[in-house]
């Protein structure tokens, strides 16, 4: 796993749609960092994430864990086992939820495999208006985030989900070692769909996203190749092949 990377959100359906997409990437020489999202893992499973795995692409499992604490540590135990990179919980779940969850990830993963675990802030598909009227929180989006990333980050978590624009003040918050995971992310010339608070891949690198999870951007483009070295130069400022 790189320290900055485009992670491609595989949003499938199958196990067939899946690796149809994936193999579009089998002649570079560098495999995604792929995302499995609750659509494919009530699809296809755990087998899913094992095969995934063994092709050799690092895994971030967004499951986003949202119970009480003693169902979410059991859980997280069960997931530790499969050897993923990432996973995640919803900070909005509390810190005795975030610790209980760090603590059933640290009980079975292997020696030296221990995923990073993150935490939601507030989704990219929820807007300013939406947090205030509909689910009623106060202070600012800004305000929010940095409260849920100081929650995640005392609850002894390696970092959160939130939108590239919130990347920076994460960073001052909680310091440049926690890490800023960041969907939300669209082509200049591209569609926004549900995604309220976006950006592009350049400007997520210069806002100091870590990761940029990128999901219909790549996998509706015409040739998802093309679009993912888009990502990778803009993001990485690197060439693919
Ligand atoms: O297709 P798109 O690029 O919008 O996909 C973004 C992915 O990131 C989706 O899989 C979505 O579930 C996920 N995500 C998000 N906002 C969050 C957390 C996860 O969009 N706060």
């Amino acid at each position: 796993m790189l320290n900055k990377d485009v992670i491609v959100a595989c949003d499938f359906p199958s196990a067939e749609e899946t690796f149809k997409f994936l193999d579009c990437f089998k002649d570079v020489n560098r495999k995604p960092f792929v995302k499995i999202g609750m659509e494919l893992y009530y699809a296809e499973g755990a087998a899913m994430v094992r095969e995934i795995r063994r092709r050799g692409h690092s895994i971030f499992l967004d499951l986003k864990l949202h119970d009480i604490p003693n169902t979410v540590k059991r859980a997280m135990s069960v997931l530790s086992s499969l050897d993923v990179d990432m996973c995640n919980v919803h900070a909005a779940g509390g810190s005795e939820m975030m610790k209980a969850a760090l603590e059933g990830l640290r009980s079975n993963a292997a020696e030296g495999r221990q995923p990073k675990l993150i935490a939601v802030t507030q989704l990219t598909s929820t807007s300013e208006e939406m947090l205030h009227n509909e689910l009623l929180i106060a202070p600012s989006m800004p305000e929010t985030i940095i409260s849920y990333a100081k929650n995640a980050a005392g609850s002894g978590l390696d970092g959160v989900v939130c939108s590239p624009l919130e990347a920076g003040i994460v960073h001052d918050a909680c310091g440049q070692g926690f890490l800023t995971v960041t969907p939300g992310v669209r082509f200049a010339d591209g569609e926004v769909g549900d995604q309220k608070r976006v950006m592009t891949p350049t400007q997520a690198r210069l806002g100091g996203s870590d990761y940029i999870v990128v999901g219909r951007p790549i996998t509706k483009a015409e040739s998802p190749l093309a679009a993912y070295e888009r990502c990778i130069g803009e993001f990485l400022n690197e060439e693919l092949r």
